[in-house]
């Protein structure tokens, strides 16, 4: 299976039919009230690449020159969305523009990108529009409501073996199939920070689901990241990656173990939340500015304030409130009995705690035989 490399994302349902209609909007975000000059909207839309407005339409406006797009460019801001996004005393650390400059940077694109407010009624038809990507297990994805929800961070912890690689390779295939068959029709990116990514695991899967597996490994951006250092500069490089094409997952397998090394003493633990929380920040702003769903690994450690003694799982994962913060949906896995895992709902704004039985096989995720 081929990816489209041109068609727009819209990771909403049914691209298909929105396809014809509009070839390159992005219903999912770019639904509007009344507040933005709607023609200006649309005609941003009818440009829109994956998903996301390329930073390139604010050059000839306001006197923001082609030298003034690079210069943003070469910092990371590839979209209109970017800046938009970005608060001005960043945008001013931007080598070469100055804060007039900035100031007017900023008031074009909140012109192209809505920011104002809009109902809760606009809001549910969006979140109806969202897509999930299926886990290759229906009871898994019964309890994530569909499944991996794009738009958003899913963080996955586990102790080891608990089939959190496992679930990252299966998720990189099914983001590639029609939405029809539980996929988001876009392409992976895959930061593997502990070597373990293997092809011929998504191979395997391509093959359960019937699609060709030449086609999805060329769908796989793969990167190794050796540095927490490293790991951040890759979601620069990401971003200029996701504005040239369709991508619908990301995957950092795992998110925290660099910063594990890089920081060992007590006395380091507060630079490298500071470092972490710069990391998953780059990440909610591609899942916010492309509407990418966002899967990162994490791993457990003993509690050691004492808890352990009163709590039933004495383990947590990583990562403090920093973590806690940016993963919308956190999911903690367990292994069960033989090859099978349980997955439970650790914190979601709306699932509630529940839990779900699944399998690894050499086909991938799939359901627990009774
Ligand atoms: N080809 C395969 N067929 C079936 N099961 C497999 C296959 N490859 C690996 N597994 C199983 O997957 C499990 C390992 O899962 P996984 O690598 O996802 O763990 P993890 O949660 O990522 O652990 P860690 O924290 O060490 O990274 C093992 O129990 C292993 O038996
Ligand atoms: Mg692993």
């Amino acid at each position: 299976m081929e990816v489209s490399q041109t068609s727009a994302p819209a990771l909403s349902a049914e691209p298909q039919q929105q396809q014809q209609q509009q070839p390159e909007a992005r219903p999912a975000a770019a639904t509007t009230t009344s507040t933005v000059d709607a023609a200006a909207l649309d005609d941003a839309q009818q440009q829109r690449g994956n998903g996301a407005l390329s930073i390139a339409h604010l050059e000839g406006i306001s006197g923001i020159t082609a030298g003034d797009v690079r210069k943003l460019a070469d910092a990371g801001y590839y979209t209109v969305e970017a800046v938009a996004y970005t608060p001005k005393k960043m945008l001013v650390e931007v080598k070469g523009i100055s804060e007039a400059k900035a100031d007017k940077v900023l008031a074009e694109a909140f012109k192209l990108v809505n920011m104002g407010w809009t109902t809760a009624t606009s809001m549910h038809e969006r979140r109806a529009e969202l897509i999930h990507i299926t886990t290759g297990s229906s009871e898994l994805d019964k309890l994530l409501g569909g499944g991996i929800e794009t738009g958003s961070i899913t963080e996955l912890f586990g102790e080891f073996r608990t089939g959190k690689t496992q679930l990252c390779h299966t998720l990189a295939v099914t983001c590639q199939l029609p939405v029809e068959m539980g996929g988001a029709e876009g392409k992976c990116l895959y930061i593997d920070t502990e070597g373990t990514f293997r092809p011929e695991r998504c191979l395997a899967v391509a093959e359960r689901f019937d699609i060709d597996g030449a086609a999805v490994l060329d769908n796989i951006a793969y990167a190794r990241a050796y540095n927490s250092d490293h790991q951040v500069n890759l979601l620069i490089q990401a971003a200029a990656m996701m504005a040239e094409s369709r991508y619908a997952l990301m995957i950092v397998d795992s998110s925290t173990a660099l910063y594990r090394t890089d920081y060992a003493g007590r006395g380091e633990l507060s630079a490298r939340q500071v470092h972490l929380a710069r990391f998953l920040r780059g990440l909610l702003r591609l899942a916010d500015e492309f509407g990418i769903a966002v899967v990162l690994t994490n791993q457990v450690v003993a509690q050691v304030d004492g808890g352990a003694m009163f709590s039933a799982d004495p383990k947590k994962p990583i990562g403090g409130n920093i973590m806690a913060h940016a993963a919308t949906t956190r999911l903690s896995l367990r292994k069960g009995r033989g090859d099978t895992r349980i997955c439970k709902i650790y914190d979601s704004p709306c699932l509630p705690e529940a839990e779900a039985m699944f399998a690894i096989a050499p086909e991938g995720i799939i359901d627990a035989k009774e």
